[in-house]
């Protein structure tokens, strides 16, 4: 299976912006620009904007995401919010492992499997995030180290519920920087990942996968970068809160 035999998928990542008003504006920016996307366009808001974007996208060709889940079901957990809830509220994906989770709300890779177990289970497709630091890159470990990030996500996932799963390559150093990695960089990590869940599930699995690309992707570098053969998309931070820019991402992800 090559890349055009695979799901591209744009996602937006809003992080901890946009009321839920503003949400409602966004998105009425937005839907009209990607109607006829020829790929799938995802928008991961922020927990208190989900009922507002499932409202809004209900009937068109864009797919709602959180930011985050947590991994027991229900319970003494202040704050927190399950995969169950989502599921009820109408979210189809969500993020897991996000780069500023594991910096600032002490996530790590046994938390990522288990909300990706959680949200699998659920019925959820997660997005899981993996990728170095710079220091990590300078030391050469780039590869050995999102290697084990895949690997721990993913125990105990089964080859079925994998067929849910995508997978985003975020060099931490590209988030929100305006320092995107190169369109080699980036393909060369996401060939990467594909090989490891190749050895994990077999050939037939990983060229299934969708792989994306996030860290400072924008309007004007999106192209290249989706044009390599293993990024089959983005998942889109800063340029995802304009409608018009997030529109020329979906665009290229389509062409790429
Ligand atoms: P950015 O964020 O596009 O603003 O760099 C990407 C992300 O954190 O997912």
């Amino acid at each position: 299976m090559d890349k055009k035999n695979r799901k591209a998928i744009i996602a937006g990542n809003w992080k901890m912006n946009k009321t839920a008003t503003e949400a409602g504006l966004l998105l009425d920016d937005l839907i009209p620009l990607v109607e006829y996307a020829g790929c799938e366009v995802v928008v991961c808001v922020p927990f208190t904007d989900l009922k507002t974007a499932v409202d809004k996208c209900a009937g068109t060709n864009l797919h709602v995401g959180a930011q985050n889940v947590h991994f027991e079901k229900s319970g003494a957990y202040t704050g927190e919010i399950s995969a169950d809830m989502l599921v009820d509220l109408g979210v189809e994906y969500v993020v897991i492992g996000h780069s500023e989770r594991r910096q600032y709300f002490a996530e790590t890779d046994e938390t990522v499997n288990k909300r990706t177990r959680a949200a699998l289970a659920a019925g959820l497709k997660p997005i899981i995030c993996v990728g170095e630091s710079l220091t990590q890159r300078e030391q050469g470990v780039t590869e050995e180290l999102v290697r084990l990030q895949v690997k721990v996500a993913l125990l105990g996932v089964s080859a079925e519920e994998l067929k849910n799963v995508v997978i985003a390559y975020e060099p931490i150093w590209a988030i929100g920087t305006g320092r995107t990695a190169t369109a080699d960089q980036a393909e060369e990590v996401c060939a990467a990942i594909r090989k490891v869940v190749g050895e994990l599930y077999g050939e037939d699995a990983a060229k299934a996968l969708t792989v994306q690309y996030g860290g400072s992707m924008n309007a004007g570098n999106a192209a290249e970068l989706l044009s390599k053969p293993d990024v089959d998309g983005g998942l889109i931070g800063g340029a995802s809160l304009k409608a018009d820019q997030f529109a020329v991402i979906v665009k290229a992800a389509a062409e790429g």
